[in-house]
């Protein structure tokens, strides 16, 4: 019926015909109508599949058996004696020249086959994946502005993303290469936060801060999305790409989603004139898992 309607009023009614709807007032009639006939149309077919569905559709739970799937014995018995007279055929049982050379020609074959594709994997990664750019005695620069940062400046639920001195700002931008910049932001970023000390449950984790200050790697350990989502009241951080989520308070350990290990910590302390240093590198290596970490 609905769709009578549109056919009709699509050839029928004049465009600058208008009505008063209620609740906007005045409208053109013809897409008044064809909008109200669409969706009455719309409606059937959506109550009908609804209907057919209840009512015709049967509704019990039908198992069909699988067949067995192996073939019959006398079928396997006769492929078996068709490859035994192949082989007796081909006579190569009686000549084993034939079989050792043909054996030598192949793994003579698979030796460019397989340089090629040891030589399509690039160069070993060696120690690089264990190590970043952070070192003892490097200040937090904040980022993107490069500026260091005191202890006294971050209070309790403050946040701040950092880099390692030499890696953001100004000095950076005339001495690293491409790849250095590169890797240093793939690999360095780092987020501090003051927690209160006594919402924090590790002890380790206190003593790699400072006065509740604590700085962890933003590389997710799951794909290496950056962790970049704290949420104050819970001092969970978050990542966006599959919602990891890292409790702050107890060394960053997983408590949801798909990474498997916490986001290690980077030790810090602070030097003579008060602005927040690495007290070490990373003890352990950031990111994604590879395989000799399982
Ligand atoms: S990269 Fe962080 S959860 Fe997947």
């Amino acid at each position: 019926m609905g769709t009578l309607v549109f056919i009709v009023a699509y050839f029928l009614i004049d465009l600058d015909a208008r009505a008063y709807f209620i609740g906007i007032g005045e409208v053109s009639l013809y897409h008044l109508v064809l909008g109200l006939s669409m969706a009455a149309s719309m409606g059937g077919i959506g109550f009908g599949a609804v209907h057919w569905a209840k009512t015709l559709m049967p509704d019990t739970e039908i198992v069909e058996e699988r067949h067995p799937q192996a073939s019959p014995e006398e079928d396997r018995d006769g492929a078996a004696a068709i490859l035994r007279s192949g082989w007796q055929g081909s006579q190569l049982g009686r000549r084993p020249l034939i079989l050792q050379s043909a054996g030598v020609a192949m793994g003579l074959f698979s030796i460019p086959l397989v340089v090629q594709v040891v030589g399509s994997l690039g160069p070993l990664p060696g120690e690089e994946l264990y190590d970043t750019n952070w070192r003892q005695g490097l200040r937090l620069m904040i980022d993107p502005s490069g500026t260091p940062i005191k202890a006294s400046d971050v209070t309790i639920g403050s946040v701040f993303h950092v880099m390692p001195e030499g890696y953001i700002g100004e000095v950076a931008d005339e001495n690293l290469t491409a790849e250095e910049e590169m890797k240093a932001k793939a690999e360095d970023q780092v987020i501090l936060v003051r927690l209160d000390p006594s919402d924090v449950k590790s002890q380790k984790q206190l003593d790699w801060g400072i006065d509740g200050i604590v700085a962890y790697s933003k590389v997710c350990t799951h794909v290496g999305c950056p962790v970049a989502l704290y949420e104050q009241q819970t001092h969970h951080l978050l990542c966006p790409c599959h919602q990891s989520t890292f409790d702050m308070t107890e060394d960053c350990k997983v408590i949801f989603g798909p990474a498997k290990r916490a986001l290690p910590q980077l030790p810090i302390t602070i030097d003579d004139e008060g602005y927040l240093v690495a007290d070490d590198s990373f003890r352990e290596p950031v990111g994604p898992s590879f395989w000799e970490r399982g």
